[in-house]
């Protein structure tokens, strides 16, 4: 039974049907529309989400099909001490397919080794968040046409930030990448990262505090929340929480063509005057979340079928 966990259980050739796929679906909705008839996704989600959940949800409803799910741990039984296990078995007796969120690293995991259908991670803990990334390289490809040859800054917190491990992960498979890593001292990428994704394929990569100095540089600036939920103390969430944001004026020295993205939700990082400027990709990354988040559905579910 085929999941989705780890970006890396995807290879190239998966991810660019995938791609195909969702261009395929902005251009021709009403194809897809009964696709999915009288299949079930449920979302378990462990942890807040407005973006993940809902887009999963509008994704099988514009597929035809239905969904279940709860949105807080603590409607669930996993708040009587149930096992993510036991809830995955459970699951699998109602549903065709889960996308389950969980502040635990390697929750979906378990889940899909209990499972009978397919599990989707819509987010572990500070580990990854798969589908954020397709979500990303869809953006990437409609806005840069590929993935080669491009240098993109990560912005905040590189550290709990689950988003920018995945997709590091991602586009450490493509050719003539270049990362630029921008965090305060104390939210560095982790190290295995560096050491199994960037050092490992030889992806040239520098870090720095400062923003300014490296953004003429950029093709694409990835900015990201400070994660406060993952914080051990509230006064180190507080002090480095407004560490980075962008203003309009700081994009002065940017190319004409940079795109800004952001996962959202943002809180400070990214000032909303910077919302008019033709660079801003945020916004257009939430729609093709919905659209690649159907073509991921519709993968897995055929495959599970075979
Ligand atoms: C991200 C997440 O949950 O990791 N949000 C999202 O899914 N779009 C980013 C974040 O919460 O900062």
């Amino acid at each position: 039974m085929r999941s989705l966990i780890d970006i890396l259980d995807f290879s190239v050739e998966d991810l660019n049907e995938l791609l195909a796929t969702a261009n395929d679906i902005i251009a021709n909705p009403s194809k897809y529309a009964e696709k999915c008839k009288g299949k079930k996704l449920a979302t378990l989600f462990f942890e807040p989400s407005t973006r993940t959940r809902l887009s999963f949800e509008a994704a099988m409803l514009e597929l035809g099909g239905s969904v279940l799910g709860f949105s807080e741990a603590n409607s669930s039984s996993a708040a009587k001490g149930e096992s993510v296990a036991d809830t995955a078995k459970t699951i699998s007796c109602y549903a065709d397919i889960i996308a389950m969120r969980h502040p635990k690293e390697g929750a979906p995991l378990v889940a899909a080794q209990n499972a009978s259908i397919p599990v989707i991670n819509a987010g572990d803990g500070g580990h990854n968040h798969p589908t954020q990334t397709l979500t990303d390289l869809l953006t990437i490809y409609r806005e840069k046409g590929g993935f080669n040859n491009l240098t993109i800054g990560f912005c905040g917190d590189l550290k709990f930030g689950r988003t920018v491990h995945s997709l590091i992960t991602a586009l450490s498979r493509y050719e003539g990448i270049n990362v630029v890593l921008i965090s305060p001292e104390e939210l560095k990428l982790p190290s295995y990262i560096k050491k199994d994704v960037l050092q490992k394929k030889n992806i040239p990569y520098k870090q720095t505090t400062d923003l300014e100095s490296v953004m003429p540089e950029l093709d694409i600036l990835y900015m990201t929340r400070v994660q406060r939920e993952r914080f051990f103390n509230e006064e180190d969430y507080l002090r480095l929480k407004d560490s980075y944001i962008l203003e309009p004026k700081k994009l002065k020295n940017a190319k004409k063509d940079l795109s800004v993205m952001h996962p959202l939700p943002r809180v400070n990082e990214i000032s909303v005057a910077v919302d008019s400027d033709p660079r801003a990709c945020y916004f257009k990354q939430v729609l093709n979340g919905k659209y690649v988040r159907m073509a991921l559905i519709l993968k897995l579910l055929e495959e599970a079928d075979k």
